[in-house]
Parts: C-alpha cells; structure tokens; sequence
C-alpha cells in the first residue's frame, strides 16, 4: 500500500509546516478582504470553485488556497474533495497544514486528504522524492475530532488499497496472489477467510469459475470473507464481487486498445475485499460475507468454446456465445454461494458491460434491483460517499432475450440493453424471495484522466458506497 500522510491535530500551526492551506468559498473570493495578496490569486484565475487551488506568498510564507464551491452548499462531499484537492497541490512538501473552521467535516476533509495523496509507485524504479508526509489540521483536539480523523483513516485506507489491487497489473496480480492479498486483511480480528483451490471450485461445482478458467495457465481461487458484528440480533448482508484478474475476452478475444486496461476487470472484487478490510475499524452493527471468485479470462488451448454449455452452481445450464461475457458467469456462482447462507440482502459489484458506460458515461456506476427499498438504501449510500449511480430498470418481459434452443439460457443478450440483460442473466443465480441490487461499475472502476480525489487509474469506485450501506443498513420485511 501507498504510504498515506499521517493527520494531526492541533490547536496552534506548527513551526514545521511549509505550505499552510486555507480553503475559501466563492463568496469569500469575491468579497475580497484585506488580509490575503488578492491581486497573485486573481492571476492564477482561482475563483474559489470546488477542485481548484492556488499558491501564494503571504508575508514570506506560501500558502495553498483550495477553492470549496459556493458557501452555502459545503458538504462532506465538498470537504472530501477539499482534502484531496489541497492534498495533490502540496503533494511535493513534507509538512502541512490546514486551518479548519468547520469541526463537523473533520472525517470527509481527512479522508479527503488521505485519498488526494495517492499514488501508485509500485513499478517506478524511481519513487518521486519529497511526498507529504504529516498534515496538521489547526482548530480542534477535541475526542471526537480524532475519533473522526480515525474513521476518516480507516476509510481512505480501504479505497487506496482497492486503488492498489486494481492499478496492479494482470501478469502480477494473478488469483493467487489476489486471494493472498485477502488473507492479508483478514488477520484483524473480527474477520474470517475461506479460500478454495482448484480442487475444492472442481467439489463446489461452480461450472461457471472452471468454463471461465478453461483458457488459462493460473489456477482460479474463490475468497470468502466473513465480518461478524459483536451486535446480537444483527442483519447479514453479502457481498459479491467480479474478480476477473485480467480479461482477454478469451477466444472472443478483445482487440488490443480493449484489452489495455483490463487489469481493472477485478474492480468490483477489489472494492469488496477492501470493504471488509475496514470493518474490524468501523465496527458496524452488521454482519458480512462475501464472495469474490478469481480468475483471469485467457484463450489457452483448451478454453471453452463457442457454443460449450456449462452447469452452473445451482445446477442451470449456460450456452456460451461469447466468451467475452465472463463475469456474469463467475458471478453467477458466487450468487448462488451468497444465497445459500440466506442473507437478508445481497449486492453485488462488477465491472460488468461496456453498455454501462454507452448509456450513462463515465462516472455512473448502473444499479439494477429486484427490491425498491435495498435499491433505495443503496441509491442513499452511493450519495452519501459522492458515488455517482443511477437505476436502470429490471424488466422481466426481456428475460426471453437469454433463451438458449439448447440449454437453460445463453450468455448473451443480443445487441440492445447490455447492461439490463447482463443483470438479468445474474438474477437466475439470485434465490427468490432475497433483496438483491446489483452495481456495474465498469465506468468509473478506473479513471483515464485525473479525478476530484485521485490520479488516473483505480478510482477505488464502491468502496466507499459498500462502507456506508453496511453501516446504515436495516433489514426489509
Ligand atoms: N470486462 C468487460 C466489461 C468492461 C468493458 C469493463 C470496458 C470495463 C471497461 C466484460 O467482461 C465484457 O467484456 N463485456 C462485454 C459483454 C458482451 C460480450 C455481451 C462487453 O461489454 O462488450
Ligand atoms: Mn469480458
Ligand atoms: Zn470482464
């Protein structure tokens, strides 16, 4: 993992600071009072909107304006995005620090902080020289301002690390070492694993991991994690996760610009085993098991075929028309896995479709749902950590598009609503009567171009969404 900054808190700036940061509203610009060189910031072009920032010199010493938007509408979103912001401006110093009026945010602007100061050096022979090191918030010791600076901790951590698992390349992070990564987390106490081998998928009958897994070299692994709340009485929520390490497209194989940056395709499993990473620090009053199976999409010699019908852990059968559409097949088993320990609710995330991203860009992930009050618990969560989502419908009459003259129902849906046939393809593995929503996050699992809390790259997309619906969730009727 990246190292992140430490946060301190303190009442007075320290000495040792070398850029102190002073976040401004829009109002504030433009009511230019006496005490800042207003005539430096007005030709930087800084207007004090959200993501922006400027240095000047006051009295010789520098500091960080970072824009935080109109000053009626600051959120924890907005303060999020502050840290971040004033974060990747000082990102070259070794000690900073911020002065903080608003105590209430100290959680969003350090978690902010923290997320902005990512970056991913693994494979640099040179790691860039002076990186932040230590911030100082000024205002507040309080309990609970350090209370919220760890909560803010834990949090940031687990998304850089899902950063981490998704920016590490395909060759790297093979199902082995993926599924060791969960061990590693799964030390803490509070948390159990279960990691099943060839032999033990080859037992379990998930047809759909072993068909996927036909075409590579590496052995494929299922995770399963367990978080069990110290609470008596309390709801279980599973999580499942698409955990493709690197996707060919196999014999229907990608073309290169498609495949490049397909070490991403274990997104939405990277998010949920660094969701369960944080729980044993949040301590929610929930309990969670999820379900990551592991493999990379290959075309080796004897990779499943056009046409190959597989039996499925719940025993349907799938004729595969595009060997392309593996996720849906992997999770399809991890589905079934989730629904036999009768959760009260199920969501799962994956870097499912390219029509995902046809139909709402880049930065939405797609939810789909077959229970209005989990998908609305989700819709409140994914607001709460400033995740772009939006629902699309779930509509049975488009069922028959997955009809197989030979099997069960085939992989593919045909040339319209990717998404929505993809989401139906998962619901034949969900058990009836189990809330299930289900988050395609192939658009903004990785970013191409720098993002409001981070660099290129993995975005760490979910993590954030699954942190807040465990810890909010209320079971339905
Ligand atoms: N992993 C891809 C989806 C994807 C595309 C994620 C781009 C992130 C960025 C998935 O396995 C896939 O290839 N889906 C196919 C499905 C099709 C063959 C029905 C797609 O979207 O083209
Ligand atoms: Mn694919
Ligand atoms: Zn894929």
């Amino acid at each position: 993992m990246s190292p992140m900054p430490a946060i301190r808190l303190a009442r007075k700036a320290p000495a040792t600071s070398e850029i102190d940061g002073l976040p401004l509203t829009t109002e504030q610009v433009k009511n230019e009072d006496g005490s800042l060189p207003w005539s430096q910031i007005f030709a930087q072009g800084f207007k004090g909107a959200l993501g922006e920032s400027a240095m000047v010199t006051v009295d010789g010493s520098v500091r960080c304006l970072v824009g935080m938007g109109d000053g009626d509408d600051v959120d924890s979103a907005a303060w999020r995005r502050v840290g971040a912001t004033f974060a990747r401006a000082v990102s070259r110093v070794k000690a900073a620090s911020m002065a903080v009026t608003a105590v209430t945010e100290i959680e969003a602007l350090s978690e902010g902080i923290m997320l902005g100061a990512y970056c991913y050096n693994e494979f640099k022979s040179e790691s860039p020289k002076a990186t932040l090191k230590t911030v100082s918030l000024v205002g507040t010791t309080s309990k609970k301002a350090h209370a919220s600076v760890d909560t803010g901790r834990a949090v940031a951590e687990a998304v850089n690390f899902a950063r981490d698992l998704v920016n590490e390349p395909g060759g790297s992070l093979t199902p082995e070492r993926f599924a060791n990564e969960a061990k590693r987390i799964a030390r803490q106490p509070g948390l159990s694993i279960k990691v099943l081998g060839m032999a033990e998928i080859k037992k379990a009958k998930l047809g759909g991991l072993l068909g996927v897994n036909r075409g590579s070299d590496l052995p494929p692994r299922l995770v399963e994690l367990s978080y069990k709340s110290a609470k008596k009485g309390a709801p279980t929520i599973a999580l499942v996760g698409k955990g493709i390490t690197f996707d060919s497209g196999g014999l229907s194989i990608k073309s290169s610009a498609g495949m490049a940056t397909m070490k991403c395709d274990m997104g939405g499993g990277g998010a949920v085993i660094a969701a369960m990473s944080a729980l044993p620090s949040l301590k929610p009053g929930v309990n969670v098991k999820a379900w990551v199976p592991m493999t990379d999409n290959m075309l080796g010699g004897d990779a499943t075929r056009m046409g190959d019908v597989l039996k499925m852990r719940n025993g349907k059968t799938v004729e595969i028309l595009n060997t392309d559409a593996e996720g849906r097949l992997i999770l399809a088993d991890g589905l079934s896995l989730a629904s036999e320990a009768k959760p009260d609710a199920i969501i799962d995330l994956a870097t499912l479709t390219g029509a995902a991203m046809v139909s709402l860009g880049r930065d939405y992930s797609a939810l789909m749902s077959n229970n209005d009050n989990f998908a609305a618990q989700v819709e409140a969560a994914a607001e709460s950590a400033d995740e772009l989502t939006w629902r699309l419908p779930l509509p049975g009459r488009y069922r028959k598009l997955l009809d197989s003259p030979i099997a069960d129902m085939k992989n593919i849906g045909g040339p319209y609503a990717g998404s929505i046939t993809a989401a139906l393809f998962l619901q034949e593995f969900v058990a009836d009567g189990i809330a299930w929503a289900h988050l395609d996050i192939a658009g903004p699992a990785f970013a191409d171009s720098v993002q409001e809390t981070g660099p290129k790259g993995g975005t760490g997309y979910g993590v954030r969404t699954l942190l807040s619906l465990i810890s909010n969730f209320t079971a339905l009727e």
